[in-house]
């Protein structure tokens, strides 16, 4: 039986390529961005098993509203399985240069964003007999690169909400786990890679990542796909590195 995903952060990224794959493969999916214009006809080449949904992740009503487009009866009538993907990066700056404005932007999407996703995902689960979420972190909630403090402490707090909302699996019948890629070929890496405060971290990243690539998104998503699926059914609260060794070392 095809399962319901929601996904959030679908117009760029690891989001995007993990949305189109899920669609490709006929589940139903509500394939979710702020803006429901930047979801490049998922819709229209899926039609009755896509729905879009407009999601803004730190806001709780739209966090509400995204997940009840998938619960509605004339939609999926439930949700299996979710990706809490969207994110947004670090201003690259020393600790000392970072502004409160920039700290607060951050956790806004990164943390509460994980958090309302989850409170109102977790919530319409429990009511159809669980299911399965895991939270893009990154190897920063391991380990901390410079000119990063406040994307680092971000994701070591997704690990810690993933953690938390894991401990309660008995009750909500909710399986939460957490994906840590390394340096993934997206827009962000894009944008990031000639910043000055960057540009030193990435020169020098491909020689950790031991395998002697970066990653591509369908890396992070054959993980994320293994997580959801029942053949992960005794995994919860894991945290699980996909950076081709960065951490390991
Ligand atoms: N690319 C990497 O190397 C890398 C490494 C580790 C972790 N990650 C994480 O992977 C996730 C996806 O990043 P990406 O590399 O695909 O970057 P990306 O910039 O291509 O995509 C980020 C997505 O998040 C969305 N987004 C941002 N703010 C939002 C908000 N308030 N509400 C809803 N959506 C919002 C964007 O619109 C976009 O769709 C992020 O959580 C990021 O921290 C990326």
């Amino acid at each position: 039986m095809a399962r319901t995903w929601l996904i959030t952060g679908c117009s760029s990224g690891f989001g995007k390529v993990l949305a189109h794959a899920v669609a490709a493969r006929g589940d139903n999916l509500v394939a979710t961005a702020r803006g429901t214009d930047d979801l490049g006809g998922l819709a229209e080449r899926h039609p009755g098993t896509v729905r879009l949904a407009a999601l803004d992740v730190t806001k709780e009503g739209s966090a509400a509203a995204a997940v009840a487009v998938a619960v509605a009866r004339d939609a999926f009538g439930g949700l299996d399985v979710l990706v809490n993907n969207a994110g947004v990066e670090m201003h690259n700056k020393l600790t000392a240069d970072l502004t409160p404005d920039d700290w607060e932007t951050v956790f806004a999407v990164d943390v509460k964003g994980v958090f309302l996703c989850m409170k109102h995902e977790i919530a319409a689960m429990r009511k159809t007999g669980g299911g399965a979420i895991v939270n893009n972190s990154s190897m920063n909630g391991l380990v901390a690169i410079p000119h990063a403090t406040e994307y680092t402490a971000a994701k070591h707090a997704v690990n810690g909400a993933t953690r938390g909302a894991a401990s309660e699996a008995r009750e909500t019948g909710v399986r939460v786990n957490a994906v840590l890629p390394g340096l993934i070929e997206t827009p962000m890496i894009d944008r990031l890679q000639d910043e000055p405060g960057f540009k030193d971290h990435y020169a020098s990243a491909l020689e950790r990542h031991s395998v002697g690539r970066f990653g591509k998104p369908e890396d992070v998503g054959y993980a994320v796909r293994w997580l959801l699926s029942d053949e992960a059914s005794f995994v919860n609260g894991a945290m699980i590195a996909v950076d081709g060794g960065y951490t390991a070392r």
